[in-house]
């Protein structure tokens, strides 16, 4: 294995730099990808990472057989379904993440992604109480939607007329006293708004790995209530399992009036996402809320489908519960022989490793990179440690090695 990258190497990130438009958040690549497997990358020069971050996607690790052999069984059969036409595998999808919801009836729609997901949960809530404001975290992130409704047309529905005055932003539970804080912000605008707000919007647990104090959430969740408010929980890197419990919601006992799953629901293959919802939402039959190409695509449900199944019949969830355990016990362990490790914060395989002075996260990000481990900066001088489900101890054993002597010499 060799240390440079090779000129194959070089020449694609080069090629990938003038091709796209530059992002802060992913750009300039770091290597060529060749290829996945299970919890592990493999660049173009054949070095292996274990993949801590897989953009949350990987909850069942890369190449997942059942997966890889659901899809080709599904290329020899039902390859598109148009909108008009019903499928057998998007019912299907349908009936197995409501089997999982443990409030009223619900219904649900499908996305190719966690941003239109999130617009579709907003466009829902607007519609159903015909209000228009909306509270959200400071600091959060929901995906790129722009509300991009209103630059159709001069005549938008009345009901969904929203633009950015119409949306608060409280402090969050992850800032210090934040979750007194929150609690308070938003029982005050709740009491200045004369029944505007439509819905509160927030990650139950922050995919930064932040989680917050037991009670919050079911005392938001009578609130919302009180006040007609409805309740969306983006669990698009947290839900399915990753947490230790299906939905993250349910280690708080506070049931949302909308949910939104992604990233994983896709297998670390393709692209789907879900909303959802208590059916008391479904009012309004005359508007499209969640009309996408491929919202029932037989190829996208058919491998989501295979996903929630793998993850109840492995029990990932309880998995992600007991590896998370053995994780921070493990990183607690080095924290007394290594001072540049702190502590563990999360909650299952939602982890991440924050770290001692003498050392940046953005070094340690990269130093990692180069003893076999792609993570990610996490907030407070924090390393993302969100591996695969899939993951064993002796794996998470070897993870934290490498992290160990990363951090060692960055
Ligand atoms: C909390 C959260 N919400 C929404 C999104 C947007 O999902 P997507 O990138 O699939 O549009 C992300 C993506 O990182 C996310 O982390």
């Amino acid at each position: 294995m060799r240390d440079v990258p090779s000129c194959a190497s070089r020449s694609l990130v080069a090629r990938d730099a003038e091709l796209f438009f530059h992002q802060e958040g992913s750009s300039p690549c770091l290597a060529g990808l060749a290829a996945v497997e299970g919890i592990w990358l493999e660049d173009l020069d054949g070095r292996r990472y274990v993949d801590l971050h897989g953009n949350t996607a990987h909850h069942l690790g890369y190449r997942h057989p059942r997966l890889v052999a659901a899809l080709r069984d599904q290329l020899e059969g039902l390859t598109f379904s148009p909108r008009r036409f019903a499928n057998e595998n998007a019912a299907r999808l349908a009936e197995a993440l409501l089997r999982h919801w443990p409030g009223p009836r619900a219904k649900v729609l499908f996305a190719t992604g966690g941003s239109d997901a999130i617009e579709i949960a907003l466009r829902l809530a607007l519609v159903a109480t015909g209000r228009q404001e909306i509270i959200a975290l400071e600091g959060s992130y929901h995906g790129h939607g722009f509300g991009a409704l209103g630059l159709a047309s001069a005549r938008v529905d009345p009901r969904l007329a929203w633009t950015q005055p119409s949306r608060h932003h409280v402090t969050p539970y992850w800032a210090p006293g934040g979750a007194e804080r929150m609690l308070e912000e938003i029982e005050r605008i709740l009491a200045r708004s004369g029944g505007g707000v439509a819905a509160l919007v927030a990650e139950p647990i922050r995919s930064n790995c932040h989680v917050p104090p037991d009670r919050l959430w079911p005392e938001l969740r009578v609130l919302c209530t009180r006040h007609g408010v409805k309740l969306i929980f983006d669990e698009i890197p947290a839900g399915l399992g990753k947490t230790g419990r299906f939905f993250a919601f349910e280690h708080f006992g506070a049931v949302p009036d909308a949910v939104v799953l992604g990233k994983a629901l896709g297998g670390g293959m393709l692209p789907i996402a879900a909303v959802i919802a208590d059916a008391r939402l479904d009012v309004a039959p005359e508007l499209n809320l969640g009309h996408y190409t491929h919202e029932k695509n037989p190829i996208t449900t058919r491998v989501a489908l295979e996903t929630i199944a793998v993850i109840e019949d492995d029990g990932l969830a309880a998995r992600a519960a007991r590896l998370g355990a053995y994780a921070r016990q493990a990183v607690e362990t080095l924290a007394c022989h290594n001072e540049r490790i702190r502590r563990w914060r999360g909650r299952g395989l939602l982890g991440a490793i924050e770290l001692g002075h003498g050392i940046d996260a953005a070094a340690a990000m990269r130093a990692c990179f180069r003893h076999g481990v792609s993570t990610v900066t996490k907030p407070g001088n924090a390393l993302g440690f969100s591996p695969p489900l899939i993951i064993d101890e002796s794996d998470i054993d070897l993870t934290i090695e490498r992290i160990d002597r990363a951090v060692r010499t960055p």
